[in-house]
């Protein structure tokens, strides 16, 4: 066997010591990297990528800071049907997810694992997610033979000889991840600028809490603490122990005697997370002294404390957001989050050295390239419909750059939760917001909530899907265990967050929205977070309580009675076929649907 260049380990763990040697053997890359995290070590991270063709260094002027990268055309967003939860059992994973013998897999992966590095250097990345020290914190460590994942972990997580100081205190489990893009490189075979193999396995072992990803290098596939580690592991965690995994984004209210009220938002992908998190009121609102503060665009872990109220965290420390769509008209916010210190993934290239993606500006530039490294400009996306930045293209920015972050965000305590929102993207039937009556009727609204299909994952976009709690992508167990899970933890608490539902995305006969939407989500918002401090007022409705037109603030927006009643109305033929949509999804999980659910329904059927 080659001889690997020798390398200092960072940490003293006998285990984690262990496990490198023992994966560095399987692997066999040139070289081993302890990651310190350190900026000279990200600089020379950079330079070397900016030198391998994978980056290009951005025009430091408009962009300081900040990266540019291209994906493989065939490695742009995750992909789901490659995605595996290897539990002992089939029957624990559930019909939601793809299941393969643990055994079985192993095997797979020990084959597609051996030699794998080759050419390469296998980096070791110690990652916390969440405030390192929080008791809410977990600790992962990342093998990945990606320069590029690293830096952008260091974005997302944090990473580093903290993190190593506090495996080597040996008080919390290490979840480890295996990563490598698949591709290795025989003696003195030139690289490519994005390595990547066209067999992807995105596996996780929920008792083992151990996590195997092979062949991508893009997002939810390769950063291995976000949908991976931070959903699929760590929901099977949550349930273990009492507290909840979710895909939502974090938002507190401020209010004009400056009370604030958090929120949790569960929206699918590429639905509004980022957006609503980052919401900038309407004028007249801030001028009454509204304002939102952000503490998360993506995942919670929400836990209750000693006195039976749900507190939450962001585990993550930055934002891997969609960028087409962003500008500073729809989203100031990150627009300032990544104006720096930013990696941007398959957006355009503008000849002055910088950045440019469909939705960033009214004009589009004259000439750009894009995604693929194609000249593109306004004429030919005319004649061909070419698309400047790939839909799912993303920008990696620094959480702590947002001007909105909470001062609270990085508690270690997290912040309490008084509301729990769901939403997806319909371009019918369901209305603008509603609340639901209780717990078990919010569980419910949750769990059959439907979305239609988005780019942020291989699919058929468009098509309504059911997408519970829009964890459909990241339960790591029997999404009726989760529902049941969901149902159990009330009995921890000693104050219930109410529950609503909202859709920003109705559309009117014409395929136009109703509804204005960002900023102007705040009269939503306004509503929910007076109903959750019980002082707003709504209607009963066969689906649970609306506002009517007189119950929001209108200030400076002129939406008519009758306009707000289209966007309300609940149509029953419509609703007689969501029902019916319901039931599929119930069918596929009735041998674990808690009957709470199954009485929610009756009750549903009864009232329409
Ligand atoms: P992930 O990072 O994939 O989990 O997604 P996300 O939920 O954070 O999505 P994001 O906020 O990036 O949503 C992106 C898409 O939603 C863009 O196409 C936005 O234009 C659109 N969007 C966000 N808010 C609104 C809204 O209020 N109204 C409308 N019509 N579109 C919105
Ligand atoms: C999502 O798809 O929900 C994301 C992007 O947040 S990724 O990290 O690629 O999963
Ligand atoms: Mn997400």
């Amino acid at each position: 066997m080659k001889k690997r260049a020798a390398a200092k380990p960072l940490s003293e763990n006998k285990h984690l010591l262990r496990w490198v040697e023992k994966m560095a053997d399987l692997c066999r890359p040139d070289s081993v990297h302890w990651v310190d995290g350190s900026p000279a070590e990200n600089a020379a991270l950079c330079a070397q990528m900016v030198a391998a063709g994978t980056f290009i260094k951005l025009n430091q002027k408009l962009w300081p800071g900040s990266y540019y990268a291209r994906s493989d055309a065939t490695d742009v967003a995750r992909v789901e049907d490659r995605t595996f939860i290897c539990s002992y059992s089939k029957e624990a994973a559930g019909p939601t997810n793809n299941w393969v013998n643990p055994f079985e897999m192993r095997k797979k992966l020990r084959g597609l694992f051996a030699g794998c590095m080759a050419g390469r250097t296998m980096f070791v990345l110690p990652y916390s997610m969440g405030p390192i020290g929080s008791p809410m914190a977990q600790i992962g460590v990342q093998l990945t033979d990606s320069p590029y994942v690293v830096v952008n972990m260091r974005i997302m997580a944090r990473i580093g000889r903290p993190v190593f100081a506090e495996i080597d205190r040996g008080e919390k489990r290490v979840v480890p991840c295996m990563h490598s893009v698949g591709a290795p490189l025989a003696k003195g075979q030139q690289d490519v600028a994005w390595p990547c193999n066209q067999d992807k396995y995105i596996v996780h072992f929920p008792e083992m809490r151990e996590i195997w990803s092979y062949g991508s290098g893009y997002g939810g596939n390769a950063l291995l603490g976000k949908k991976c580690f931070a959903l699929r592991i760590a929901s099977n965690m949550a349930r273990d122990e009492g507290w909840m995994a979710e895909h939502m984004l974090i938002l507190g209210v401020e209010d004009p005697l400056g009370e604030k009220t958090y929120v949790a938002a569960a929206f699918p992908s590429a639905c509004g997370k980022t957006n609503f998190a980052m919401m900038i009121p309407p004028a007249p609102f801030k001028q009454k002294g509204w304002k939102i503060w952000t503490v998360g665009d993506d995942i919670a872990w929400i836990k209750p404390d000693a006195h039976g109220r749900l507190h939450a965290i962001n585990p993550e420390a930055g934002f891997f957001g969609v960028a087409p769509g962003t500008s500073q008209k729809t989203n100031p916010n990150a627009m300032a989050a990544l104006a720096k210190n930013t990696i941007f993934t398959n957006v355009a290239l503008t000849p002055e050295g910088g950045v440019w993606w469909e939705g960033m500006t009214d004009a589009p530039p004259a000439e750009c390239v894009d995604w693929q490294g194609n000249r593109w400009t306004p004429a030919i996306a005319k004649a061909t419909g070419a698309k400047a930045a790939h839909p799912n293209a993303r920008f990696t920015a620094p959480a702590a750059q947002c001007p909105t972050i909470d001062p609270a965000w990085e508690n270690p305590e997290g912040v309490p939760l008084s509301a729990f929102i769901f939403g997806g993207r319909r371009a019918t039937t369901m209305p603008l917001v509603y609340q639901a009556f209780n717990w078990s009727a919010g569980v419910y609204t949750g769990a059959t909530m439907g979305s239609e299909m988005t780019a942020a994952a291989a699919g058929t976009i468009g098509k309504v899907r059911r997408d519970p709690m829009a964890m459909l992508p990241f339960c790591g167990y029997h999404m009726g265990d989760y529902f049941r899970h969901w149902i159990s933890m009330q009995k921890k608490l000693s104050e219930t967050p109410r529950i609503f539902h909202v859709n920003w995305f109705r559309k009117d006969a014409d395929g136009k929205f109703l509804w204005p939407g960002f900023s102007e989500n705040m009269r939503v918002l306004k509503w929910i977070v007076d109903r959750a401090r019980g002082r707003a007022l709504g209607r009963e409705t066969p689906i649970g309580w609306v506002p009517r037109h007189a119950d929001l603030d209108w200030t400076g927006l002129d939406f008519p009675p009758e306009k707000f009643e289209a966007l309300q109305a609940v149509d029953r033929a419509a609703w007689r076929a969501e029902v019916i949509g319901h039931e599929e999804l119930f069918l596929d999980l009735h041998d674990r649907l808690p009957k709470e659910l199954i009485f929610e329904r009756q009750l549903l059927i009864c009232r329409m």
